[in-house]
């Protein structure tokens, strides 16, 4: 298979720290393992992970014990020792190369001086958090035929801490606890029907013992959202609580979801209905409230989903829940009937706020809608809403009622007519984590302005395998036409914003050449710190957005960056590596605008005077665009086209035009060779690194039709190179 260089499974390099010295860290892994790791630990207090100790670690930077930092998700270090005066001194301390070469989202966790991150495949590493030495690694060996199944990269956001273990949610769907200290597995969940397009790329949250897991998958085929509730110690089962209701054939249901069902018509559980949830989630121990950020509907078009309309709760909405029971409390849906996988999944803040001289517990999200929403989340009564962005859906929310005011013509599941739309599916803001700054005031958005053609699916049916939205990616695909692609790209935006939630106003904004920059991160010294597609990673004084320093990652950056410190030295750690958007981040992304960054995928570490560097730069380049002769007919192009959108788009990026991270199938030497061409699609050569078969889904003329557009398609490129 020599055809194949092997991507995605293997380390680029062994995977080693670097920028420190080899033989002491020798020593100090023997150390470590002779004394069961004792001497490891010393920089912490080596407790147990509870209520009280996170409730503490709000005002003590030393740890990130949460997701989001603290239960309120503010991703706010009270840190203060990097500010605007001293950040150019900023250095890399050390870093960590990692095995695999896929999208990197996740925020670390630091307990006791010690950091853990997960990575793509679901993977966990554990590093002393001064030196960088690896302490353990666990692999959950995630089939690589799970792959298929995620609509944006076998990516992973991060883990949850309890007691003395970690819980990592892998792709597959199961749900693992790890010894903290050995990173040995100590009981294992499966929280998903298999044989559905479930996956977990969210980090769990941990909440009095009981460790909260959701999943994602309603792109992708009929699923049902859900959150389900495992017992720390046990991994025993707790509750489960479904976001849309059940078919009523099956019975009485919950009272909550009674209600829902009052909002959806026609067949819509042969669809799943969708709703998952499949990121955010926050926790308020004063209210004893768990926040859920509900996704999208399955599929997108609600014309198929729930023909006739409805609001079809608690599609795209905010619900808060209980945490030891899973008992509905309240819910504010933000997109009532979605159609443009508008999710509410989207980072949620908890922080209180002086609105109208009044104080206010509030809860604030940025979700894919374009609009900033305030809310009471004691009541789940709307205060404010304002788009951060333009949009074109709506015309506002209006404040009595909390509903947006809709444009006809964006509906285009009620018109039947083809829709642009913006935002698009990719979000105002999408995953990547926000900060509040409660010093200034500001919330920190990493935001885009993007727009979608939304095109109804004529006579869709819902397919085992691929995209399962009702829109017809066939009909809307980036344009082959090398003069429009470029318009259709340039009119993609990236921006990080900083919002002042209690005047809906923007105070400041740092324009950068395309969207899908990364997280963010506030600290109490002033400074703001954030990675772009473009591969900068940033530091912008807090009040301003003035840039105090920047460094070359050599990669794209996705993920949100975190601060901690041991020995009263503040570090700030951010995972780097290009990845994860829809197509797999087609260089139409960044190429045009930042130039192509290939996947280098590490951990990467920095502190005042840190004097670390990283390996000098590889230029990428791809291998030419070199096909066969176009052969084949009108009709096998059109079946190729039509396929390909449907099947392949999602990971070798929308008419063929690939991107950095997995083959750019213009290129392959695949397309000369159509005995290869069967083996690898039909059969399923490379299923073990994320490639699956394609023979229960497709036939040999709809696999060889597959061969001969992309031939087509790589020969009108040809020219153009790109
Ligand atoms: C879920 C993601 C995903 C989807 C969907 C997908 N592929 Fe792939 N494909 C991959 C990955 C990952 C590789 C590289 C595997 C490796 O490096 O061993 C690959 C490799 C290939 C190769 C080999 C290219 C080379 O030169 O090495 C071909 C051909 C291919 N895919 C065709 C297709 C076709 C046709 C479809 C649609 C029917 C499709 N793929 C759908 C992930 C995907």
């Amino acid at each position: 298979m020599a055809l194949f260089p092997i991507k995605g499974r293997t380390p680029a390099s062994p995977s080693l720290p670097h920028g420190r010295n080899s033989s002491k860290w020798a020593h100090l892994i023997a150390l470590c393992s002779a004394l069961a790791l004792a001497a490891c630990q010393q920089a912490g207090p080596n407790g147990d992970v509870d209520s009280a100790r996170i409730a503490r670690s709000a005002g003590d930077g030393q740890d990130w014990l949460v997701h989001g930092r603290t239960y309120d998700g503010q991703r706010y270090s009270p840190l203060e020792q990097i500010t605007p005066a001293n950040a150019n001194g900023l250095g890399l301390a050390w870093y960590a190369d990692l095995d695999t070469n896929r999208g990197q989202e996740a925020t670390p966790l630091v307990i006791d001086g010690m950091i853990y991150v997960s990575t793509a495949w679901s993977k966990v590493k554990a590093y002393d958090g001064r030196s960088g030495a690896p302490l353990w690694e666990y692999d959950p060996e995630v089939p690589g035929k799970a792959a298929v199944k995620a609509c944006c990269d076998v990516v992973n956001r991060g883990l949850g801490a309890w007691g003395d273990k970690l819980f990592v949610g892998t792709l597959d769907g199961r749900l693992i606890a790890l010894d903290r200290k050995t990173g040995k597995p100590l009981w294992s969940a499966t929280t998903v029907d298999p044989d559905k397009p479930y996956t977990i790329t969210g980090a769990p949250i941990v909440i009095k013992g009981r460790v909260i897991i959701g999943n994602g998958g309603a792109d992708m085929g009929a699923v049902r959202g859900y959150v389900t509730a495992y017992d720390a110690d046990s991994g025993k089962q707790l509750w489960r609580f479904y976001t849309v209701p059940d078919n009523p054939a099956n019975g009485p249901q919950p009272a909550y979801l009674e209600r829902a069902l009052k909002t959806w018509k026609g067949d819509f559980w042969k669809y799943g209905g969708g709703g998952t949830v499949w990121d955010s989630m926050a926790y308020d121990p004063d209210l004893d409230l768990l926040y859920l950020g509900v996704g999208n509907g399955s599929p997108w078009n609600q014309a198929y989903r729930s023909p006739g309309g409805g609001d079809n709760l608690y599609l795209s909405s905010v619900v808060a829940i209980r945490p030891e029971t899973g008992d509905y409390v309240w819910h504010y849906q933000e997109t009532p009937g979605e159609t443009w996988d508008y999710t509410a999944t989207q980072h949620i803040i908890l922080a209180d706020l002086m609105i109208d001289g009044k104080p206010r517990k509030v809860l604030m999200q940025a979700p894919k809608n374009g609009f900033f929403y305030v809310i009471d989340r004691e009541t789940g009564k709307l205060i404010s809403a304002s788009n951060y962005v333009p949009v074109n859906w709506a015309d506002g929310i209006d404040l009595k009622t909390g509903r947006p005011r809709f444009r006809k013509e964006a509906r285009y599941d009620e018109t039947g007519k083809p829709a642009i739309v913006t935002p698009s599916s990719g979000g105002a803001h999408n995953w990547q984590p926000m900060a509040y700054d409660a010093k200034s005031g500001l919330v920190f958005i990493p935001a885009q302005v993007t727009a979608g053609v939304y095109v109804p699916f004529k006579d869709w049916k819902p397919s085992p395998r691929g995209f399962n939205s009702g829109t017809d990616f066939a009909a809307s695909a980036m344009p082959a036409d090398p003069a429009i692609r470029a318009r259709a790209v340039a009119s993609v935006k990236g921006m990080l914003i900083a919002w002042d939630p209690v005047a809906q106003k923007e105070r400041w904004r740092v324009n950068y050449p395309g969207p899908s920059n990364g997280g963010l991160l506030a600290t109490a010294g002033g400074v703001v710190f954030q990675g772009t597609a473009g591969g900068q990673f940033n530091a912008f004084e807090a009040t301003t957005g003035r840039k105090l320093w920047s460094m070359d990652a050599q990669t794209g950056i996705l993920a949100a960056p975190i601060s901690y410190a041991i020995d009263g030295e503040q570090y700030v750690a951010v995972m780097v590596g290009w990845g994860s958007i829809f197509g797999i981040a087609p260089p139409g992304n960044i190429s045009t605008m930042s130039g192509a960054l290939p996947n280098i995928s590490r951990l990467l570490v920095f502190r005042l005077g840190g004097k670390a560097m990283l390996p000098e730069k590889q230029a990428w380049s791809p291998a030419p665009i070199d096909p066969p002769a176009i052969s084949g007919t009108e009709a096998q192009w059109k079946t190729g086209h039509d396929r390909f959108a449907r099947y392949c788009a999602q990971c070798h990026g929308e008419t063929a035009y690939g991107g950095t991270v997995l083959p750019d199938l213009r290129r392959s030497a695949t397309l000369a060779d159509p005995d290869t061409w069967t083996m690898v699609v039909r059969d399923g050569a490379l299923e073990m690194n994320g490639m699956a078969a394609w023979k229960d889904i497709l036939s040999d003329e709809e696999i060889e039709a597959l061969r001969l557009y992309v031939i087509k398609r790589a020969n009108e490129d040809r020219k153009s190179g790109q």
